[in-house]
C-alpha cells in the first residue's frame, strides 16, 4: 500500500518543518519508517513559545516583493490599533461557535451547488443558534489595503470563502464601529460608480436590493452565514499593496448599510473563484496565482503576495487542486497521519464528502469517524502530558503544559490522492488560550457527509501558493515566523 505513495516530498518536509528530528538527510521514508519503527517524527519547541508576546516581532520574509501585503492577527500586538487598546481574544468555546456558523453557510453553499442541499445540519440543530453564531469576530487575519486616492489605509479580513471585497463607505446609513476612519467616497479622486448597465454588475449577484433614489447604479448586497449583511454601491477604485503597487480599476463594495458580528475590522478581502474576487480581478496581472503565509502567533506578522513567486519557494509541494469545489478550495484528501504514520482510516471517509481549505475556519474539521481515530492517536502520543477536561464537548483534548519547559508533538501529514504527501508542524495542531490551557486544533462534525475543512492553525508558518491557473495548490514549509 505504500509503495504506491512517494514519501521523498514528506520527507524533505519534516526534516526542514521539524526543530529536533533526530533524522539524517538522505535517507527514503520507508528506510526512515524501518529504522524508527517505533518512534514517531515529531517536533519539539518551548513551552513559551506557544505564548505571544505583547511586541510585535515583524517577520521579513517575502516583504521585500511589491505585490505584497502585510498579514497580522486581528487580536494581536502587530495591528496597530491595538496598541492603544486592550484586546479580548475569544475564547475557545466562542471560536468554535463562530467556526460552525461559517463552515454551516460553506456547507450549505457547496450542497446547494451539487444539489444536496438536503443534508446541511443546520446550526440550530447543534445547539448553536444562528443568530448568536459570529461567522467573522473570530477569522482572525487582516491584511492592510491602501483604497482611493490619495490611498486610505483599511484592514480587511482575508477570506478564501468570499468572492466580493467591500468596506464601509461614507456616506453611510448603517455602520458598525470600525478602528480605522470610514472611507469617504467622495475624498477620492479615482472613486467611480458602477452603472446598473455595466456587464461587471453581474458579479455582484444581487442588484435587486436598489436604495430609494438610485435607480441607474449598482447595488450589490452580501449576506454571511452568520446573519450578517453589507449593502451598497458597486464601486471602481484603486488599490495599493504594500509596496505603491496599484490595482486600477478594482471593483469593490461601497458598504453604506452594514450590521452584524463584525469587530472593528474595516470589511473583506475576497479571495474565492468568482469573477468579483481580487484573484480573478488580477487574473491578467497575477495569473490568479497568490499565497499567504500565516504568522505562528499573534505577534509576529506573515503575508499575501500575489503572483507566481520566482525562484519558487524551498521543498513547495504541490497537490491538485479539486475544481468541483470551486469557488471554494477544494483538495483531494485521502488520509491522515501522526508522526509519520498513516492512521488506518477508510479513505472513503474522506473521498465521499470531500475537503475544503479555508482561511476563515480555525480548527480543522474532520468527519466523526476520522476524527476518533485522530484524536485517540494523538493522546497516546502525548501521554506524557498532563490531559485536562477541555471547554466543551466540541473541544475534547487539552493539555496543561505549566509544568513543562519544553513540549514533543507528533508531526501531523495530510495525504492526498495524486501521492502527495504534507506534513505540518506538530506545534500548529495546537491552540493556547492561556498558560494553563492549550487544546488540539481539531474537531469533528456531527454528520459523516460534511466536508473536512483544513483550517487556519494548521497552516500556520506554511506558505500556501493558490495556482488556481495551474489548478493545484502548494505547500513550502518557513514561509513565516
Ligand atoms: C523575532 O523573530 C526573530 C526571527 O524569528 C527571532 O530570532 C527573534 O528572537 C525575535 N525577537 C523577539 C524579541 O522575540
Ligand atoms: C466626506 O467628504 C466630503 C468632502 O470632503 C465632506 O464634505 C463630507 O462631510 C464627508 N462625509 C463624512 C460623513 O465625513
Ligand atoms: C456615485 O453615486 C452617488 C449616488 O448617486 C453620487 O452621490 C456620487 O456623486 C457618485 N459618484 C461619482 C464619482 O460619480
Ligand atoms: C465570469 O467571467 C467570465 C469571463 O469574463 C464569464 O464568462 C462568466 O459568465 C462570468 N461569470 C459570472 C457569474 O458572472
Ligand atoms: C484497519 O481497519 C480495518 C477496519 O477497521 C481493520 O479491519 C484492519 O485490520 C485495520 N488494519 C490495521 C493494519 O490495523
Ligand atoms: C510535564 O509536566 C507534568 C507535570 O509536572 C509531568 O507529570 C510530566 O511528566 C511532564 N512531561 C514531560 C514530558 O516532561
Ligand atoms: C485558562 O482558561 C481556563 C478556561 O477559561 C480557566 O479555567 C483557567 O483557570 C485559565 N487559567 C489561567 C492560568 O488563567
Amino acid at each position: 500500500m505504500a509503495t504506491s505513495i512517494s514519501f521523498v516530498g514528506l520527507t524533505c518536509f519534516l526534516l526542514s518543518l521539524c526543530l529536533v528530528c533526530s533524522l539524517k538527510e538522505g535517507y527514503a521514508f520507508e528506510e526512515l519508517r524501518e529504522s524508527y519503527a517505533e518512534s514517531y517524527l515529531t517536533h519539539t519547541f518551548e513551552v513559551s513559545s506557544l505564548f505571544a508576546s505583547s511586541i510585535c516581532n515583524h517577520s521579513t520574509k517575502a516583504n521585500e516583493r511589491e505585490s505584497t501585503f502585510r498579514v497580522v492577527d486581528k487580536y494581536g500586538p502587530c495591528y496597530q490599533p491595538n496598541q492603544h487598546r486592550s484586546v479580548v481574544s475569544p475564547s475557545l468555546t466562542e471560536i468554535i461557535r463562530s467556526d460552525r456558523a461559517r463552515i454551516y453557510s460553506i456547507h450549505a453553499r457547496l450542497s446547494k451547488n451539487s444539489g444536496r442541499r438536503d443534508h446541511i445540519v443546520e446550526p440550530n440543530s447543534l445547539s448553536i443558534p444562528v443568530k448568536d453564531g459570529r461567522a467573522f469576530r473570530t477569522t482572525n487575519y487582516l491584511v492592510t489595503v491602501g483604497l482611493g486616492t490619495p490611498k486610505k489605509d483599511l484592514s480587511l479580513v482575508l477570506d478564501t470563502g468570499s468572492d466580493l471585497t467591500w468596506t464601509q463607505c461614507q456616506p453611510c446609513t448603517k455602520c458598525y464601529k470600525q478602528t480605522e476612519p470610514l472611507f469617504n467616497r467622495t475624498q477620492s479622486s479615482t472613486y467611480v460608480n458602477v452603472s446598473k448597465t455595466d456587464p461587471v454588475c453581474a458579479y455582484a449577484k444581487r442588484p435587486g436590493t436598489v436604495p430609494p433614489g438610485a435607480d441607474t447604479l449598482c447595488f450589490y448586497r452580501i449576506a454571511y452565514g452568520d446573519g450578517s449583511i453589507s449593502l451598497g454601491f458597486f464601486s471602481k477604485e484603486t488599490l495599493t499593496m504594500s509596496a505603491a503597487e496599484k490595482i486600477n480599476s478594482f471593483l469593490f463594495g461601497c458598504g453604506t448599510d452594514n450590521t452584524g458580528e463584525f469587530d472593528l475590522e474595516a470589511g473583506i478581502l475576497g479571495l474565492n473563484q468568482e469573477n468579483a474576487s481580487i484573484v480573478f480581478q488580477t487574473a491578467q496581472k497575477y495569473n490568479k496565482i497568490f499565497s499567504y503565509c500565516l504568522p505562528s502567533s499573534a505577534s509576529s506578522t506573515g503575508h499575501l503576495t500575489f503572483g507566481s513567486q520566482t525562484p519558487a519557494p524551498a521543498n513547495i509541494i504541490y497537490t491538485k487542486l479539486v475544481a468541483q469545489k470551486s469557488p471554494s478550495y477544494g483538495l483531494d484528501l485521502i488520509g491522515i497521519g501522526l508522526g509519520g504514520t498513516k492512521l488506518n482510516i477508510s479513505e472513503s471517509i474522506f473521498t465521499t464528502p470531500g475537503t475544503i481549505i479555508d482561511s476563515g475556519t480555525v480548527f480543522t474539521y474532520l468527519p466523526p469517524v476520522a476524527y476518533t481515530t485522530f484524536r485517540d492517536a494523538f493522546r497516546v502520543a502525548m501521554s506524557a502530558y498532563p490531559r485536562i477536561t477541555g471547554p466543551s464537548a466540541d473541544i475534547d483534548t487539552c493539555y496543561d503544559f505549566s509544568k513543562n519547559t519544553s513540549v514533543t508533538v507528533p508531526v501531523i501529514s495530510f495525504f492526498f490522492k495524486d501521492g502527495t504527501v504534507v506534513g505540518m508542524p506538530g506545534k500548529s495542531s495546537l491552540i493556547t488560550y492561556n498558560s494553563t490551557l492549550s487544546c488540539l486544533g481539531f474537531s469533528e462534525y456531527d454528520d459523516d457527509d460534511d466536508e473536512s475543512i483544513i483550517g487556519n492553525l494548521v497552516q500556520r508558518t506554511v506558505e500556501v501558493v493558490y495556482d488556481v491557473a495551474g489548478q493545484r495548490i502548494g505547500f513550502a514549509p518557513n514561509g513565516c515566523t
